[in-house]
Order: structure tokens, then sequence, then C-alpha cells
């Protein structure tokens, strides 16, 4: 079963490797996820299942599949939306998608930043609705960042990606935390490992960049807003489940901190009637991060040569290590 296979190239190229192959398989046509229902229906006795982020890939849809499921291709480079322990028990080999979106991901993080800095959403509607009246000396300032210090949660290549983007705009200083020290990481963008208290002390502007785990769950909560300046800036387009919604929005709207930028939140899609949505200094995007045409192919053809290499027994492009 194929779920949301959407560029036509890759599916006719992965429709020729199947036909050679010999394999049998099912698309689900469209761009809205498969009905739960359907994907538990579809799935049985299938060798190979390739997702998206919306499905949960858990013991009830790998019941469901049976013993033949050997593979499971996400294209996501996120991964909390799989049963690792479940996949792993069952010998299921997991492809995912890491580095062709790397690109596209933090391409949207400086603009997400920017439009959150600089107050850009809320400049539009007032251009737009008629209250920009005259030109004004305080009016709609923000926040900038030459000379600023930047703090990443979660150093990988996203946040590397991040953080080299962001030198051009005379950032004065990169610092970052993570479960330990990533020097070779570290090196390409000169950052400085603090602690968590001290990233929230010291950050201008703080990208949150890891992935969503029973560790990280929840760790961006009251007691690392209240630690940060009420000048400063927070982003995240990692996972929404990395943050405390409620304490965010305390924040946000005491004046604890300046700004928030998300691209992910829980859940998805976050209610239009949810408080976030009431503040001006809070910024949402709908978990668009990775959606350029280049990255979203990218990502397509590298879940479906996943699917391939694992149906074949061979090692996978990118196999995430269970
Ligand atoms: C997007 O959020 C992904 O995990 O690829
Ligand atoms: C801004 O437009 C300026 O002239 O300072």
């Amino acid at each position: 079963t194929i779920t949301n296979l959407l560029w036509i190239h890759t599916f006719l190229s992965l429709c020729s490797s199947l036909f050679f192959l010999r394999v049998q398989f099912e698309l689900w046509d469209s761009d809205d996820p498969i009905p739960r229902q359907e994907l538990l229906k579809k799935v049985k006795g299938c060798d190979g299942l390739l997702c998206v982020l919306t499905e949960k890939i858990d013991a009830e849809v790998l019941n469901a599949a049976g013993p033949n499921l050997k593979v499971l291709s996400t294209m996501s480079v996120g991964f909390d939306h799989l049963s690792l322990g479940e996949l792993k028990k069952r010998g299921i080999r997991v492809g995912y998608t890491p580095e062709v979106l790397t690109d596209a991901v933090a391409e949207l993080t400086i603009a997400l930043l920017l439009a959150t800095s600089r107050r850009l959403i809320e400049a539009t509607h007032e251009a737009k609705t008629g209250g920009w009246g005259t030109w004004r000396t305080l009016w709609l300032c923000g926040y900038e960042l030459a000379d600023s210090t930047v703090g990443i949660f979660g150093l990988g290549r996203i946040g590397v990606a991040i953080a080299e983007r962001l030198k051009p705009f005379k950032v004065k200083k990169f610092i970052y935390t993570d479960v330990a020290p990533r020097p070779e990481l570290a090196a390409a963008i000169q950052a400085e490992y603090v602690s968590m208290d001290e990233l929230a002390r010291q950050s201008d502007f703080l990208a949150v960049c890891c992935a969503l785990t029973p560790e990280t769950q929840g760790i961006c909560n009251k007691n690392l807003f209240s630690k940060m300046k009420n000048t400063s800036i927070f982003i995240n387009t990692s996972r929404g489940g990395v943050v405390n919604q409620e304490d965010l929005y305390e924040a946000l709207s005491t004046g604890q901190i300046a700004g928030a930028g998300l691209d992910v939140t829980v859940p998805e899609p976050l209610p239009t009637n949810h408080p976030l949505f009431t503040l001006k200094n809070c910024v949402i995007l709908p978990h668009i991060a990775s959606a350029s045409y280049t990255t979203r192919n990218a990502m397509s053809a590298l879940a479906a040569n996943n699917l391939l290499a694992g149906l074949r027994g061979e090692p996978m492009p990118k196999e995430l290590q269970l």
C-alpha cells in the first residue's frame, strides 16, 4: 500500500521498478490522508508500506498488516508517528528521508523567524485594513538579527543549515544545547555548547531543531520561557509536542517573551479557535517547512527508493537504525 505518493514521475518509476520486481501495489491516490479504516483494510498481507507523517504506524496497523510486512518507508525526516519498539520487535526495516529536506526547512525557518521578529503578518494586515495612517517612529518595531545571539535547541543538520544562513545577517554568536556536545557540527558554525538554562538566558532568537522523543516532549515549558529575555523570539520548526503550548501562550500574552513563530503545533491542524491564534505576536504556519516542489519531489523519490531497496533485501539509501 502506498499512501500519498504524489509525484507522477516518481510514481511511474516506482511502477516500472515494481513491475520488474513482479510486485503488486496499491496507491492511495489523493493529497488527503488515507482514512484509518481504509489503511487497516488495505495494509493486510502487504510486504511493504510507504506512508507520510499523518499516518500513525502502531501495533494496530502492524497487526492488521500481518507477518508479511518487512519494510516501512516514511516520507519524512521525523519518525515520532512510528512506534519504533513495535517495528523493531517485528524485525521490520524502516526508511526515512533526512538530508534531502534540510535546505527547504532551513529556508522556511529563516522566513518564519524574520516574519515573527519583524512582524510581517501584522504589518501586511495593517496595510490592507486601513491601519496604515502614516509613517510612525515606533509603529511595528521589531527585533533585528545584527549583533544578536542565536540559540539552537538540538544541533543536527537542520540547525547547522539554519546557522549558516543566518551568519550573513551579522549574528554575533551562536550557542546550542543538546543531550551532549556535538563538536564536529558545532565547529562548522563556531557554536558554543551551553546548558539549557544558558540557552534560554542568552538567546535573542531561540530555534528548536530537535526530534520529538520522550526526552524532548514538552521540554519548552514555563521553566524555559521564564528564563528568556522579554525581547527574545522563539521559533519551532521541529514538532509541536516539544512545546508546552499553554506555557507558551502565557509567556506570549504576558510579554515574558517578544514573539513566537511556529510551523508545528499540537494538534495539527490547530483548531481555528485556539488561543494562540488570538495573539499578534504569534505567527503560525500549517507545517510547511519542507514544502517546496524540489524537496517534496526528492523526499518522494527517496521514500520510494528506500521501499524498493528494502523489498529487495538491499541496504536502503536512508535507513533508520532501530
Ligand atoms: C516533516 O515534518 C518531516 O518530518 O519530514
Ligand atoms: C526610511 O524609509 C527612512 O528614510 O529612514
